[in-house]
């Protein structure tokens, strides 16, 4: 079952960057990256830290605390010390607005 949850304006993202959002007292973070939008748990499967907080670089995601990254499109964990895969979200954008299905 979907459940579409409208979590922030497109205009609030920054290509490049990440926002925290927390629908349902979840916390998640967005990234643009080209144009997409993708979402993803917010904290780092590695340690207590905010991938929201931490730097794109092409489709992945570099934490902040260890510098482990994330693949933004499937999750997978691509660079140690990070090995477990980050949950992602899916996403759509209609009329301005990023919808996320919370399940
Ligand atoms: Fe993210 Fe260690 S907390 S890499």
């Amino acid at each position: 079952m979907s459940n579409w949850t409208d979590v922030a304006a497109e205009a609030d993202l920054f290509e490049g960057a990440g926002i925290p959002v927390a629908p349902g007292g979840r916390d998640i973070a967005l990234f643009a990256v080209d144009g997409e939008v993708f979402a993803t748990d917010n904290l780092c499967t590695h340690g207590h830290a905010r991938l929201c907080d931490g730097f794109v670089e092409g489709h992945e995601i570099e934490c902040p605390h260890h510098q482990g990254r994330f693949d933004l499109r499937t999750g997978d964990a691509t660079l140690a010390p990070c090995t477990e895969p980050i949950k992602i979200w899916p996403v759509k954008v209609e009329g301005g607005r990023v919808f996320l299905d919370l399940g």
